[in-house]
């Protein structure tokens, strides 16, 4: 454990440090979240719960009421097939007890995931997470609009629509697992945090499709990220930083203390990783603390807060370097660089 007070506040909760394990399909043993508060993680996001599950879940029990089975004593003790317990094997009434166990065996705060894209009815599953226990819930409106008729103004106001439903439903903390493909990513971060977000997770990572050349075929295999896929994420929050009245986390790229470091400049207050977690384990949270501590040591910084958003847009004197200055410095500097 590190010696540095590393205190961060997030969402209005306090935790031990800036270093938060993102949602995956191990935050869903209670073993892999308890190692994570032992190596000294300052939260978890436990795995999404999915839209398709509440809703399968939903048509399930709707068929068996329907059936008159109701009335059957072997009716209540009814549990869904092991088909809609989503991709982790946690369907929703596990996922629930998930919550209440992990806030009975960690101290940290643990924030849940909801995972869907139509403002509908399942939104409403948000408040039985809030009496599970949950100190905050994410969103992750995960939406890809293959439809070339819809414009983008329906599909920011889609994002806006499920935040509005999960908002209404919830008092606690709800943070918006934010996309990076809107035309205008600090309006939308506005909106949201207008439409009652408490935090920006910045940004999620969508997966597209590969094509497999020899067996002719679509391939959907899950690639962890590397740190230069960072630079997307630390660009608009090093522009969000001090200008949105919410919590910003960074995410996406975390391999070492440098990107953790690099995050706190940009003016995260939290940084999340999924991606180091499943390569290294968990144990490999004390190494990233002990680098953070011995980086901090190393310059005197005392605290994160003396190093966030030292970088952001609205710190630095001569922000060019974040806008279209700066595209065209760097191809004059190559092209300067690379000339015969
Ligand atoms: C195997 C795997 C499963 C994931 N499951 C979820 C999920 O259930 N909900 C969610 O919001 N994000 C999920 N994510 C996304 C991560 O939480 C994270 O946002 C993404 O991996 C980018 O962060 P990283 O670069 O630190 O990996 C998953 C990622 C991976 C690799």
């Amino acid at each position: 454990m590190p010696d540095m007070n590393l205190t961060t506040r997030y969402l209005g909760l306090t935790l031990r440090n800036p270093l938060v394990a993102s949602p995956s399909p191990a935050n869903a043993e209670l073993g892999h979240l308890k190692a994570l508060e032992d190596a000294g993680i300052g939260a978890v996001v436990l795995p999404s719960l999915f839209e398709e599950q509440l809703l399968a879940h939903r048509e399930s029990i709707d068929a068996i009421l329907a059936q008159g089975e109701a009335n059957n004593p072997e009716a209540q003790n009814y549990h869904p097939p092991l088909a809609l317990d989503g991709p982790y094997g946690v369907g929703p009434q596990s996922y629930l007890e998930l919550i209440r166990t992990a806030k009975a065996a960690l101290d940290i705060p643990v924030l849940a995931s909801l995972n869907g894209s139509t403002p509908s009815g399942w939104t409403d599953y948000a408040a039985q997470i809030e009496q599970a226990g949950a100190d905050a819930l994410e969103l992750n409106i995960y939406y890809v609009p293959i439809d070339i008729e819809q414009p983008g103004s329906a599909i920011e106001q889609r994002y806006l629509d499920v935040l509005a439903d999960v908002r209404r439903t919830v008092k606690i903390p709800v943070v918006v697992k934010m996309p990076p493909y809107f035309s205008s990513i600090g309006n939308m971060a506005q909106r949201f945090v207008d439409a009652g977000a408490n935090g920006l997770v910045i940004f999620n990572r969508y997966l597209q499709p590969d094509i497999d050349l020899l067996r002719m075929q679509l391939s959907s295999e899950l690639q962890l990220s590397q740190p230069a896929e960072m630079r997307l994420s630390l660009l608009w929050t090093a522009v969000l930083a001090g200008r949105v009245k919410c919590s910003l986390a960074g995410s996406t790229g975390v391999e070492t203390v440098d990107e953790v470091i690099k995050y706190l400049l940009a003016g995260a207050d939290v940084v999340m990783t999924t991606a180091a977690l499943l390569r290294h384990g968990p144990g490999y949270i004390s190494t990233l603390l002990a680098d953070l501590d011995a980086w901090f040591e190393a310059r005197q910084v005392g605290s994160p807060d003396n190093l966030r958003g030292v970088m952001s847009h609205s710190r630095l004197r001569k922000p060019d370097v974040y806008e279209r200055a700066n595209y065209i410095h760097l191809i004059e500097h190559y092209a300067s660089s690379h000339r015969r």
